[in-house]
């Protein structure tokens, strides 16, 4: 059995569609399968619609995630990096030790590491040498900047052609979630990925004037991308609700795209499934009715 957490999200629900296409046995966790939020409905419901079984668990209650593991031999854990994720992520390691399980796919980060100005980096890092120190085999999933980040700025694009972000004229090998997950489903359903660290890239390093202008292609109107500083940047995640450590974590990623640091192009989508990692201009064109 294959345990999916994160199976609301951006990845856990691509995760969730191939595993459901392909026939696997697995099994969604998700905090609310009833659906408060109209949001948590539609998931939940596009889970329901995949066959797939269902259990409610959260990692900030320990004891509820017993439930979710029993018989599991195989988890993809990933959660969005709020203040308490790092003790989220390692609260899961230990409990699925204790449940037996054998292999964690972990979704981690592209530059992952201890030592790293990014708090993001730093807890994946941690949780990475957490289940490293376990007898669990582990795969280490390390995208680099998501393409169906743009998904965020969908409202701006839509109303005013642009988006924003302090950014500069850096390059990113940004990627697309579903590479992400077809490798994911291969480390989940295939033996040989065990021990593995793949670093996750599109084939193309591209600033966003450059992606703005992929865009402006596929959607047959001008988008245009505007360079903002850290300090308007965060002005505007936290006065759309988000809290300050999550900011000030967005803020030091940015940080470290601005420097040039996730330029590099990797092979870890091609090594892992022996297919070539998706092309912007492909994101751009399959989700062109969303920006429309
Ligand atoms: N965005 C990027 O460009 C980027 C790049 C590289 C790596 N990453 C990494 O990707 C990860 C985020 O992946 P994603 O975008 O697929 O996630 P996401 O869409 O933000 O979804 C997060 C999932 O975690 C669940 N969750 C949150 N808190 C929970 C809790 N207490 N108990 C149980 N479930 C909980 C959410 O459930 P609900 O629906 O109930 O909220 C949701 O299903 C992060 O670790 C991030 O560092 C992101």
């Amino acid at each position: 059995m294959i345990l999916v957490t994160g199976a609301t999200g951006n990845n856990g629900l691509e995760v969730l569609q191939r595993l459901a296409s392909q026939n696997v046995q697995a099994r969604a966790m998700v905090r609310d399968a009833s659906g408060t939020r109209e949001r948590d409905r539609n998931r939940a419901k596009a889970i329901a619609d995949l066959g797939i079984e269902m259990v409610e668990a959260d990692f900030d209650r320990p004891e509820t995630l017993f439930s979710a593991l029993a018989g599991v031999d195989r988890a993809f854990l990933v959660t969005n990096s709020t203040e308490q994720v790092e003790a989220q992520q390692l609260a899961f390691v230990e409990a699925a030790k204790q449940s037996g399980v054998k292999h964690i796919v972990k979704l981690s980060q592209f530059a992952a590491n201890a030592d790293s100005p990014v708090r993001f980096l730093r807890y994946h890092a941690a949780v990475e040498s957490a289940i490293q120190a376990t007898q669990m085999a582990y795969t280490f999933l390390r995208p680099n900047l998501f393409m169906q980040g743009l998904l965020n700025f969908r409202s701006l694009i839509v109303e005013q052609n642009t988006f924003y972000a302090a950014i500069g004229d850096a390059k990113v090998s940004v990627v697309d979630v579903r590479d992400i997950a077809d490798v994911a489903v291969a480390a989940l359903t295939e033996a040989g990925h065990e021990g593995k660290i793949y670093d996750l890239t599109g084939p193309q390093a591209l600033t966003h004037t450059e992606m703005a202008e992929y865009l402006s292609t596929a959607l047959k109107r001008q988008i245009t991308f505007v360079d903002i500083p850290p300090e308007q940047m965060r002005e505007a995640m936290v006065g759309f609700g988000m809290p300050a450590w999550q900011a000030d974590g967005l803020i030091e990623d940015y940080a470290h795209y601005r420097r040039n640091e996730a330029a590099a192009i990797a092979s870890g989508i091609e090594d892992a499934t022996g297919k070539a990692p998706r092309q912007f201009k492909d994101f751009a064109r399959d989700y062109a009715t969303v920006f429309s």
